[in-house]
């Protein structure tokens, strides 16, 4: 069984007059430990799958399984304390508290899970660590840089240590230098840590760290060849079966 199931997705807007459908039908596994990419045009749909991922969104039909969990049924209560204990998302713009230190920061997600304090600290500290923050554990996120902030980001995503993290466009509002330092970053926490990535970006040399690149086009979820072309694109369920 895949670590995220994704069956049937159907999610549609009324935007006044006109309905639009981001997701019509799709279909998607994603192992444990992979590093996916999801490309696509503007409004195709790219952040509204990942809400669907992470219980956010309620689709219209389908179902979105996590590790043999149902987010699509889940209560909101349950959602809660579900996405508390089992999916990081990292954000564009890395959504820091200006008034809490990277270390406050990093804890927040924590402070939802039946940890001990003892047990909370050393979560945080691996999370520091991971990151290559931890001389900047005390400082606020405006003395830090839009890089090191990112960081923060992406620390407090893995704290808790998820089973799924998202990402949507973490790069999108980087340099190119530290936009390259933060894809390096996640490729490290992929490869040596085991993370699953989900990664949106709309930046193709970002897309190709990935181990698997998608695209979301008309409503369907297609893998994508390794050169990118699309027309060697498949529904993405059907070429990650049987890992
Ligand atoms: N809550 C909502 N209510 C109405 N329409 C929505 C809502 N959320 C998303 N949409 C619409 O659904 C479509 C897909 O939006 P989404 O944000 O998922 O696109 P995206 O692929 O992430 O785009 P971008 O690359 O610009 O971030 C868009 O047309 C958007 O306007
Ligand atoms: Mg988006």
């Amino acid at each position: 069984m895949a670590l995220v199931e994704i069956r049937n997705l159907t999610k549609s807007f009324s935007k006044g007059e006109e309905k639009i459908t981001p997701l019509r039908d799709a279909d998607l596994d994603i192992h444990e430990g992979d590093f996916v990419s999801l490309m696509g045009p503007s409004g195709t749909g790219k952040s509204t799958l990942l809400n669907l991922i992470s219980g956010i969104d309620k689709p219209d039909q389908g179902t979105v399984t996590v590790d043999g969990v149902e987010v699509t049924t889940l209560s909101r209560s349950k959602l809660a304390d579900w996405r508390a204990a089992n999916l990081g998302y990292i954000f564009q713009t890395h959504n820091l508290i200006p008034v809490l230190t990277a270390y406050e920061n990093i804890e927040l997600p924590v402070l939802l899970l039946p940890l001990t304090a003892a047990e909370r600290r050393r979560r945080v500290e691996i999370a520091l660590e991971a990151v290559g923050l931890t001389d900047r554990a005390d400082h606020y996120p405006r003395q830090m840089s839009g890089g090191q902030e990112q960081r923060v980001g992406i620390a407090r995503a893995i704290v808790a240590h998820p089973k799924v993290v998202v990402a949507d466009e973490p790069t999108g509002s980087l340099d190119n230098k530290t936009s390259d330092q933060i894809q390096v970053l996640l490729q490290r926490l992929n490869s040596e840590l085991n993370i699953t990535l989900v990664m949106v970006t709309h930046d193709r040399e970002a897309a190709e760290i990935a181990s698997r690149q998608l695209l979301l086009d008309d409503g369907q979820i297609l893998e994508q060849s390794s050169n990118g072309a699309k027309a060697a694109s498949h529904k993405a369920v059907a070429v990650a079966g049987g890992k």
